[in-house]
This record gives C-alpha cells, structure tokens and sequence, in this order.
C-alpha cells in the first residue's frame, strides 16, 4: 500500500511517499481502508520531534529517541472497514467510520482497535469533514466537558480561537451553553459564526485588561499563563492549558487542594466513547468541521507547509481508495 513515511525528524521535507506493507488485523482489530487523514499541530510535533512543556523530556523516548520509532505518521482518519478480524462485533466489513490511532493514518490502510477511538462516521460529512473532527473536537470535549465541567450561562474566554482547537472550542462551547469570548488575530467573522459571542484581537487589545471576568479560560497557545490569566478568572474560574509544564503541574496539585481559582492541564486521549459524542455532536449540529485544504496523499509536504500558514480551517490529506480505482477502471472498461 501507498503510506507517507518519515524515517527521520525534520521539516516536512522529511516525508515521503512510499510502498510499505498492508497492515493486518488482529483479534479484536479492523482494517480501515483510509480516504481522508487531517493534518494536524499533533502530527506536525510528531514530524519535527517538537515535543512542548514536560513531553520535552520523554517525547524521545516514547516516539524515538534519534528518528521516529513508527515511520508512518497520521493520527486523525475516516475511512470503511475493509476487513475485520476475529471476535469483532461492533463492525462489520462496509462500514463507514472515523476516529484516531497512535499513528499510520497517512496511508491507503491502517489497523485499529474495535475497542479504541472509533465510530461510524456521521453521514452528514464527507469522510475529509469527518477526520478534521476528531482531533479538535476530541480536545475541546475532554478540557471543557470533562476537565472544566462548563456549565449553562457560565462565561467561557478561548485563548487561540481561531486554530484547530480553537474553532471546536468554541462551538463545543457553545453547545455546553456558555457565553463565549474569543480571543485570535484574524478570521473573526468565522469565529462568530462558529458560536462565538465576542471576539478579541489579541493584536489591539489585552484581553487581561478588561474589566471582565471568566468562569473558564481555555488557552491553546505555548507556554503556562495561569499567573498572568488567573486575575481574569472568577473565584472559582479554571484555567486550562493545552501545553503542559512542569511548573503548571505543580499549580495545578496546588490549587486543588488550595480551591479557589484552579489551574488545570492534561492531555486528551481518544475513547470510543468520546467518538460517539463526537459523532452525535454533529449529527444534531452542535459541532460542524472547517476544511480549508484538501491535498493528495502525494503532496504530504506541502500539506504539512500549509499547516505553518495560519488557514482559516483545517488541512486534510484525501486518499483516492483503491476500491474506487476500482470501480474507476470497471467504468472505463
Ligand atoms: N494537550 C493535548 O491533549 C493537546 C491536544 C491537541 C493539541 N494540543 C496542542 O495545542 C496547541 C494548539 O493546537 P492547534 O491545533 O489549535 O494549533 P493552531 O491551529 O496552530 O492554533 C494556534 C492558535 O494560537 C493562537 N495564538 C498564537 N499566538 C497567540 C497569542 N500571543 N495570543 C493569543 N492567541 C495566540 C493563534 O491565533 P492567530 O493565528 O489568530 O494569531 C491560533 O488560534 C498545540 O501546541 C498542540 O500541540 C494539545
């Protein structure tokens, strides 16, 4: 099969597309032939090895200490179930899913657990909309839903509103029933539409500044802001970081015995659980996916450099299956 590998760190020139072995499934696993992967901030820290905040110390050595220990990369994917292996019984061979994996979704197939994060994909999407879903959604719901606990009528501020976290942060919001403020640089008009209530450019004003006061701050920017945030938080305001530190670690232990403002970081684990939220998120229109790019699997590097552009949306890379090449050549014929 057809894969986009990296065999070491670097820039996106460091990807190539090769032939590499069709994965099997085992006991428990299916085999997804994959028509769309998202590019996302995740797979492009997998590619360069810049790993952030405490992951800086163990990033190596759990993905590869001098080149990546998995050579395809990928993580967001949708696609059908082309094969299932023994006692799999929540999918069957057709099925149309989407979901995350570790690695390997930059490929014409990848291998995934019935068990791990993976659902039917929503019909409303085309499979390129549904693997821009998982990994900001996924993000937002883990922090705001199960982290925070936002409540109806609480006050939500999303730092970074305008990245692939961002956009699903605020619909997700939104959804839990909070007023929210958005906080980026550009693409203000789709923010708002996106559910935001108000909007701050970061460029013209510190939002720090205003006389306002968040029950929740989500903040998907680099680096720990509790102390330079906390002062616009509620009594009882959470503050939530996307980049974890060691020192946001230790405020985090400490404001939870202390109460009061609490700082809070962690990282977001795909479930299958979480992948039928996701998928019931969109089907009653809470949350809907914003595809700026489409690339073919050939132009892997170019879609990693199109992530560096600040898009108003997400990159995906769109396999064309080998089952439509297929039916292409039946056609012809
Ligand atoms: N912990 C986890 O489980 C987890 C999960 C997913 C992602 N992440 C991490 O979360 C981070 C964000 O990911 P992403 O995909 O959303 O990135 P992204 O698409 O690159 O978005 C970055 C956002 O940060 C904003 N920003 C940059 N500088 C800013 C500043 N000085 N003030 C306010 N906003 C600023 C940008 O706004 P403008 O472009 O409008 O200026 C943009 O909205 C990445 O570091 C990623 O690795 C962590």
């Amino acid at each position: 099969m057809r894969a986009a590998t990296n065999t070491e760190y670097g820039t996106p020139d460091v990807l190539r597309v090769t032939e590499t072995d069709r994965p099997q499934p085992g006991p428990g696993e299916v085999l997804v032939e994959v028509h769309a992967a998202a590019v996302t901030q995740g797979d492009r820290r997998l590619r360069a090895a810049d790993f952030p905040g405490v992951s800086a110390v163990f990033g190596r050595l759990l993905f590869g200490l001098f080149r990546p220990r998995h050579s395809v990369g990928g993580t967001m994917f949708s696609g059908r179930v082309v094969a299932v292996g023994s006692d799999v019984t929540r999918f069957s061979v057709g099925d149309e899913v989407f979901g995350g994996v570790d690695r390997g979704a930059y490929a014409e197939y990848v291998v995934v657990s019935e068990d791990g994060a993976i659902a039917d994909k929503p019909e409303v999407l085309d499979h390129a909309e549904a693997a821009a879903i998982p990994y900001g959604a996924g993000t937002a719901l883990t922090f705001l839903r199960d982290m925070a606990k936002v409540q109806p009528g609480e006050r939500v501020l999303v730092v970074g509103a305008t990245g692939g976290v961002g956009r699903m942060a605020v619909q997700i919001a939104r959804h839990l029933g909070a007023h929210v403020t958005a906080v980026g640089s550009r693409d203000a008009e789709l923010v708002r539409a996106l559910g935001a209530d108000d909007f701050i450019d970061y460029t013209a004003e510190d939002f720090t500044a205003r006389d306002e006061r968040w029950d929740v701050i989500f903040d998907t920017t680099e680096g720990d802001h509790f102390r330079s945030f906390r002062g616009s938080l509620t009594e009882t305001g959470r503050y939530l970081s996307l980049y974890m530190t060691p020192r946001l670690l230790v405020q985090m232990a400490f404001t939870a015995l202390r109460g009061g403002r609490r700082a809070m970081t962690g990282v977001a684990m795909g479930s299958t659980e979480g992948m039928e939220d996701l998928r019931e998120l969109v089907e009653i229109g809470a949350v809907r996916p914003v595809v700026a790019e489409r690339f073919p699997l050939d132009r892997i590097a170019d879609a990693h450099r199109a992530l560096e552009g600040r898009l108003p949306g997400d990159v995906v890379i769109e396999m064309r299956p080998r089952s439509e090449e297929r039916s292409a050549i039946r056609a012809v014929a």
